[in-house]
């Protein structure tokens, strides 16, 4: 496999995890058409804040935005973007592009791996368009979950899929570079379908416990306690109540349930109702938690923990809402976004909302002290507070 070129096309939150690790092994072209971003990362700067200056540049990967530079690649990684248009209905048109743009450069034998989280059938929709029996395709979905500490990258089982054994054969080879584990398909459709799968049950999961969440606080239970038992038991799913955003888990479903057909009493578009009902459900909390002219900070803006995405973000949306308040004073803070400001810099709230938990929102009780007024509640959304200083606050769940 001496001669293994590859070039990432799309460099952003998951195509950037692979630019900096394959070209230790491979020669690595990154191409974007954003040519800001790829200056950025020539100069050091990866704006999705998960490698530094020092990575980007031992990384050997040759940054571009110059699509003729691609030529010499021999497997090409798809990694654009695909998100829903304004009526929640899969866009898939970045893909088209991508790969559509790819033809004049693509010679025998290459191979299109896509990445992006598709709709079933749309790796063999492209082998189709492009006419060409010499050009192999393949689909390998994406499972990164960039900075929230979950998992290590080379532990994530990288799942690939296309229909010649011997190119499977060979893409194992290539991932398992980088990857622990790699498990193979040679059922393309199967493989697209498993990532909507995967995604899709965890929103449906999460659903349900926020279901159950909202069931417990209507008969004053508290959930996080029953969580904690129901738990216990062998079978129990490893989900909690959550605000869901971002571009997989809360755009996924719509994909499948496009791709199926399905109606608005399916299970799957309940429950992307149920998790997307959070917001106003918390919104309408805080307004009861607090009283006229409190001082409220919400904590975390982005969609996830740890991370400075705040792409279709739930904490981002409900602070706007609240922000329209004009009979409250409402705040926001989030390391990852306000870099200007620190946590040290806010004192004498009356109620604190923890909605993402950034490892920066772990504090001490010196310093929940001087955030809240002395009369002042924490409500602990997003499950920062530690054991021990339950008690030692008026502390919301
Ligand atoms: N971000 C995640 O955590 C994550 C996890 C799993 C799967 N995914 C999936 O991976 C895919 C990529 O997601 P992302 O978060 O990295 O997106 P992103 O928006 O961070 O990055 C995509 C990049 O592709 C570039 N791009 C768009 N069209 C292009 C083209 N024609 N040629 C070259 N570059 C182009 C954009 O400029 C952007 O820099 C999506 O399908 C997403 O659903 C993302």
């Amino acid at each position: 496999m001496k001669d293994t070129t590859l070039a990432i096309i799309g460099v952003g939150y998951v195509g950037i995890n692979l630019a900096v690790r394959f070209p230790q092994f491979f020669k690595t072209f990154a191409f974007d058409i954003d040519k800001e971003k790829i200056n950025a990362l020539n100069r050091g700067v990866d704006i999705s804040n998960q490698f530094p200056a020092d990575v980007l540049s031992s990384s050997g990967c040759i940054f571009t935005s110059n699509v003729d530079a691609l030529q010499e690649a021999n497997y090409y990684l798809i990694t654009v973007p695909t998100p829903l248009d304004s009526n929640n209905a899969p866009d898939q048109s970045l893909v088209d592009q991508a790969v559509i743009g790819l033809k004049d450069y693509l010679c025998s034998g290459d191979t299109v791996v896509i990445e992006s989280t598709v709709m079933p059938g749309t790796t063999n929709y492209f082998k189709n368009i492009l006419g060409r029996d010499d050009i192999f395709f393949a689909f390998s979905p994406e499972r990164i979950s960039p900075n929230d500490g979950y998992i290590q990258f080379e532990d994530i089982v990288k799942v690939v899929s296309c229909e010649s054994q011997e190119k499977l054969n060979d893409l194992v080879l290539i991932y398992s570079k980088i990857f622990r584990l790699v498990e193979s398909s040679q059922d393309l459709e199967a493989c697209e379908f498993a990532k909507l799968l995967e995604n899709t049950s965890r929103d449906i999961n999460i659903a349900m416990m926020n279901e159950f969440y909202q069931g417990a606080l209507e008969k004053g239970i508290n959930f996080q306690e029953s969580l904690r038992l129901a738990r216990s038991k062998w079978n129990f799913p490893e989900v909690d109540k959550g605000l869901v955003g971002g571009h997989c888990i809360s755009v996924d479903p719509y994909y499948l349930s496009a791709y199926l057909g399905l109606s608005e009493d399916s299970i799957i578009l309940k429950s992307r109702k149920v998790n997307d009902s959070m917001v106003i459900s918390l919104e309408e909390r805080i307004l009861a938690m607090s009283k006229i002219g409190d001082r409220v900070l919400l904590l975390g803006k982005t969609y996830k923990k740890n991370c400075n995405d705040t792409r279709d973000s739930r904490a981002l949306e409900l602070y706007e809402k609240l922000k329209l308040r004009i009979d409250r004073v409402i705040d926001s803070f989030d390391p990852y976004i306000d870099k200007s400001i620190q946590i040290l810099d806010y004192k004498n709230f009356d109620l604190i909302v923890t909605l993402v938990a950034h490892d920066e929102f772990m504090l001490e009780k010196g310093m929940w002290s001087k955030l809240l007024n002395p009369n002042g509640a924490i409500f602990d959304f997003a499950q920062v507070i530690p054991k021990e200083l339950e008690g030692q606050f008026k502390i919301y769940y």
